[in-house]
Order: C-alpha cells, then sequence, then structure tokens
C-alpha cells in the first residue's frame, strides 16, 4: 500500500514537471493586493471640493473588489504653502474631517509640494515646513518604508526649498536611505516606490509651454532633477516594478531599464475646475501579484465641476 502511494505521488510529481510551458503560462497570477491610488486631491472650502474628494474616496472604496488599501499621493490640500496659518488650518480640517467621514480601508500617506507649510516666508513656527503635514497626516517622518504582502513600499518625499519655491529631488540623506532600503532588500522582493512629484515622465513635458524656447526644458520642479541617479539606483537590483507619481494631474506610464513609472492623474482635475488638459478627475487602481508584477487601471468617478 505504502509502495503504491509512493508511486501515485511520484507519479503526481512527474506529472507535474511535465506539462508543457504553455500550461504553466495559462494559470493565473495570483493577486496578494489591491490598492487605490488617489493623488492631487487638494480640498478646500470652494469648488465643492469636500464634496468631490468624499465622492472619490467612497468609489474608490465600493468598487465591486475593494481596494486592500489607499495610498494618497500628495496635495492633499489646495494650497498650504504659500498660505495664512488661517487657511492652512482650514484645509487640513476639512481633510480630517472628510477622511475620517469616508475611510474605512487602511491608508498610507505620501507629501506633496502644496502640504508644505508657508516655506517663502519664515516666521519661525514649528509648524512651519513639512511639520504640519506630518502631524495632520500621523506620520513621523516623511519618507519611510513598509512592507505589504509580499511586497516592499517606499515611500518618498520628494519636496525641498529653492529660493522662495521648491525643487523635486531627494536630499543626500534620503537617497542614503534609499540606496540602503534597496541594498537590503532581496532581489526576489517586488518593489513599489510612491512619490508625489514623477521621478520620470512623458506628461511633464506638456505641463506648460516647455518647448516655447525651442528646446524642450522640463523644470526641475516638474519632475526629479536628479532622476538620473535613481533610475540607475533603481535599475541595479532589478526588483522596483513601479513607480506611482501625481502632480502633473495628467495620466503616462514610460517603461524605462526595467522599471514602470505611472503618473495618475489627479482627484481634483484641473483643481476641481473639470479636466486637466484631457485628463478627468479620478485616481488609479492597481493589482499586486505574488510573482512580481502588477496592472494598473485610472477610474473616473464622474466628477461634474461647479457650473
Ligand atoms: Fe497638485
Amino acid at each position: 500500500m505504502n509502495l503504491s502511494r509512493r508511486h501515485v505521488l511520484v507519479g503526481a510529481a512527474a506529472g507535474a514537471l511535465a506539462r508543457p510551458a504553455s500550461v504553466l503560462a495559462q494559470e493565473p497570477r495570483r493577486r496578494v493586493l489591491r490598492i487605490a491610488h488617489l493623488t492631487d486631491v487638494h480640498v478646500q472650502p470652494e469648488k465643492r471640493a469636500g464634496e468631490g474628494m468624499a465622492a472619490a474616496f467612497v468609489h474608490a472604496q465600493n468598487q465591486k473588489e475593494r481596494p486592500d488599501l489607499i495610498l494618497t499621493g500628495g496635495d492633499l490640500v489646495m494650497d498650504a504653502f504659500g498660505a495664512t496659518k488661517e487657511r492652512t488650518k482650514t484645509q487640513w480640517d476639512l481633510w480630517q474631517r472628510t477622511l475620517k467621514d469616508c475611510l474605512a480601508t487602511p491608508v498610507e500617506h505620501c507629501i506633496g509640494n502644496h502640504d508644505v507649510w508657508n516655506w517663502p516666508r519664515d516666521g519661525g513656527e514649528p509648524e512651519r515646513g513639512k511639520r504640519w503635514a506630518m502631524d495632520a497626516l500621523s506620520l513621523e517622518k516623511p519618507y519611510r518604508s513598509f512592507e505589504r504582502a509580499g511586497w516592499k513600499f517606499l515611500v518618498l518625499d520628494s519636496t525641498f526649498p529653492r529660493g522662495t519655491g521648491y525643487v523635486a529631488k531627494l536630499d543626500d540623506e534620503q537617497f542614503e536611505w534609499l540606496s540602503g532600503e534597496l541594498a537590503a532588500t532581496p532581489k526576489s522582493t517586488p518593489v513599489l516606490v510612491l512619490s508625489h512629484i514623477p521621478i520620470l515622465a512623458a506628461c511633464a513635458y506638456f505641463d506648460g509651454d516647455n518647448e516655447k524656447d525651442g528646446d524642450w526644458k522640463v523644470p526641475g520642479a516638474w519632475m526629479h532633477i536628479d532622476a538620473r541617479r535613481i533610475v540607475k539606483l533603481f535599475h541595479k537590483p532589478g526588483n522596483v516594478k513601479v513607480a506611482l507619481s501625481g502632480h502633473i494631474h495628467l495620466l503616462d506610464r514610460v517603461d524605462y531599464l526595467g522599471t514602470t513609472y505611472l503618473c495618475n492623474g489627479a482627484v481634483c482635475g484641473g483643481w476641481w475646475g473639470g479636466n486637466y488638459q484631457e485628463c478627468e478627475p479620478g485616481y488609479a487602481m492597481v493589482n499586486l501579484y505574488a510573482d512580481g508584477t502588477f496592472d494598473s487601471e485610472y477610474v473616473t468617478y464622474g466628477w461634474k465641476a461647479e457650473g
């Protein structure tokens, strides 16, 4: 009996090995995580933005296949960068109230340039810079890593001061951290990167008259000015599968050196006035699979601007 059982087991194993590659290739991928990526909400009391924010979050969570995780992509409030303390408080209060009312899914946040308070004017307030946003979003650091469902997540902080404005980059400390995180991650673990400002994007070319002088010029505030060293860093291990961003309010996909860079539109569209260029207000649903692959779809939620 033992012999025959062993025979059956050996036979079954041999059968599995003998299955042709074409059959194995047809086996479905195993989805391990479904993510809603909602970026550039720009919530404010005007333009029914609170209502729009709630509509987008509810729409994402009511998908037939619900998300396991929500990633926000920065520019969560309309603008704190040049705003007064009172105006900034109004916007963060609205963000927190709306989120509390309509969130039933785990969430991880990313900070955008418009979430940074009052850089142009140094009044010495402790909440100045990223502190207020970090407090409002319950973040200990503006960049961090975590693991979920066998994937590693690296959340970046893209915004650094330049003059009275900002530039998109990682400072040396954050770049060292990122290098260390990737070095410590097994090559077999797929990695998802989340930043507010795109590391690499095609749509950044079309945001403004960037060719008006006869040469293409993409501002360092539109796309990471340090993209060259980041792209090289990602290329080395080969397991950085996808990098999500927002900021431009346009939608694109760039495949470069083994990483896919997705710029995922904007919940607010053109700051709640309707579409931004060809891009409708929306968010992305991203599926992550056990084999390190992913797919992504941009979903509109029927937002209509005030007439
Ligand atoms: Fe934005």
